[in-house]
């Protein structure tokens, strides 16, 4: 009885399981990987708007074209101390200016155009003050020391303004100062030699007596808003 069970299944049975068709898992498959892929664009949108974010509100305020926040937080923090050399060779840091305040502005001089445009507008705005003009130092840094000698110095800050300070050091010293003020600057172009341009932050930076950063004003600021605003702080 048994046998005859045995031979009269297993026979069908096997048929049977030889011809199923391999298991249909495809449109599960799909559906998962249809999620996952999903799952994965908003992974990257989600970061991708993140950086956005990020970026918007992080990126040093040193870069050319940014603004400086100076609402809710408070003031940044800008401005500190450095160790540089006047267009006299002598060494000066940042205790030398204390009790006055100081107009900052970075940049070297071979700039073609805008630091020229900046430093006119740093002296007309220092003439229309007058004798109020008195508390402010007007400071230039190079951000090019190996091509800005004191000497070099010395010869560009007097066609711009007689008190005019211009700051220049080692490689290092402006480094270091260019950080304390968040100031961005960056050899562009080497055509060969000493040919060469300097990407620069172009921000005028006002500070106070303490040495405190108070405000700063954007390139393309003339002489006579420079010297309208300061006026508020004087
Ligand atoms: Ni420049």
């Amino acid at each position: 009885m048994s046998d005859k069970k045995d031979t009269k299944e297993s026979p069908a049975m096997d048929t049977k399981k030889k011809s199923d068709p391999a298991p249909v898992e495809s449109p599960k498959k799909s559906d998962s990987g249809l999620s996952r892929r999903t799952f994965y664009i908003v992974l990257i949108l989600a970061v991708s708007f993140a950086i956005l974010i990020w970026r918007q509100y992080m990126v040093p305020v040193g870069t050319p074209g940014t603004v400086i926040s100076e609402s809710t937080t408070g003031k940044p923090k800008i401005g500190g101390p450095f160790s540089l050399v006047d267009q006299d060779g002598k060494a000066v840091t940042e205790a030398d200016f204390k009790g006055r305040f100081m107009l900052v502005y970075f940049g070297y001089t071979f700039c073609p155009d805008v630091c020229p445009t900046s430093l006119s507008a740093m002296a007309d705005a220092l003439d229309m003050l007058g004798d109020k003009a008195d508390r402010i130092v007007p400071v230039f840094i190079t951000v090019d020391p190996e091509r800005d000698t004191p000497e070099q110095m010395k010869m560009y800050v007097q066609y711009f303004h007689p008190r005019l300070v211009g700051l220049s050091g080692t490689v290092e010293q402006v480094a270091a100062a260019a950080n304390a003020y968040k100031a961005y600057f960056a050899k562009a172009t080497e055509v060969g030699g000493e040919d060469y341009l300097m990407d620069h932050s172009s921000i005028t930076y006002l500070m106070g007596p303490d040495g405190q950063f108070i405000s700063h004003f954007s390139h393309g600021v003339d002489g006579e808003e420079m010297a309208k605003r300061l006026k508020e702080f004087l």
